[in-house]
């Protein structure tokens, strides 16, 4: 015993000094799925977010779409960017999202830290007309939930970074498409998208337009 116990004590040492190393803290997620699920699950939600059905198909389409750059347009309190940006870290991705609202980009800043998913998504504060013409690079997916008419002028500030196949999501399509019908005819032109209407919860009777970039 006395000659095991110097060797367990060693052994254990060498483990927690392996478990613990920086190297190993920074591949590490700061905050493990299972924490992050129930944050999701218990997100207080208010009447701005989008629906848990709606946000489980963004992230599901960013997913199977294996989208790698994103823009949110309109963040509120950042429901449907940590939904989205699951899907963006599992794909090795990363989310931009913009809000107008300074109170709402500190509330979305806030609760991508409390989920881990800071590194995924940026936080972008401004108006959507200022800011998204001055995004650079390319993207292959983007949420619409801003100002309903101004729907048309955000893809049209977007259009020139999107590559081929990218997928444009719009949501509050049914119960605005009065005020967004310059936006529903445009991405319902066939030589442009391929463009589908769902209604992906019952919640707000409500629905989201998927449209799929031709060319
Ligand atoms: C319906 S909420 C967004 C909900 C969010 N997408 C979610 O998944 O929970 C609309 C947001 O758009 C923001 N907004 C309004 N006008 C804007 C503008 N011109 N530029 C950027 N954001 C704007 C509002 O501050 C508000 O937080």
């Amino acid at each position: 015993m006395k000659l095991i116990f110097p060797y367990l004590v060693t052994l254990s040492s060498v483990l927690a000094v392996t478990l613990l190393s920086p190297a190993h803290a920074a591949d590490a997620p700061a905050v493990s799925e299972a924490a992050r699920e129930q944050f999701i699950r218990n997100f207080k939600r208010t009447i701005l977010n989008t629906t848990p059905g709606d946000a489980m198909l963004l992230r599901i389409l960013v997913q199977s779409s294996g989208a790698k750059r994103g823009v949110e347009v309109g963040s509120a309190t950042g429901y449907g960017a940590i939904q989205m940006g699951v899907g963006f870290e599992r794909n090795g991705g990363h989310l931009i999202t913009v809000d107008i609202d300074p109170e709402m980009v500190r509330a979305t800043r806030d609760n991508l830290r409390k989920t881990g998913l800071d590194q995924t998504v940026t936080v972008i504060e401004g108006d959507a007309l200022k800011v998204l013409p001055a995004l650079e690079g390319e993207f292959d997916f983007v949420f619409l939930d801003a100002v309903k008419r101004d729907y048309l002028q955000y893809l049209k500030a977007l259009e020139p970074k999107l590559k081929l196949g990218a997928l444009v999501v719009a949501d509050n399509v049914i119960q605005s498409a009065g005020q967004m019908r310059d936006y529903l005819d445009h991405v319902q032109d066939p030589a442009r998208y391929e463009t589908v209407i769902i209604r992906a919860s019952d919640e707000k009777g409500d629905g989201m337009a998927i449209s799929y970039k031709r060319r």
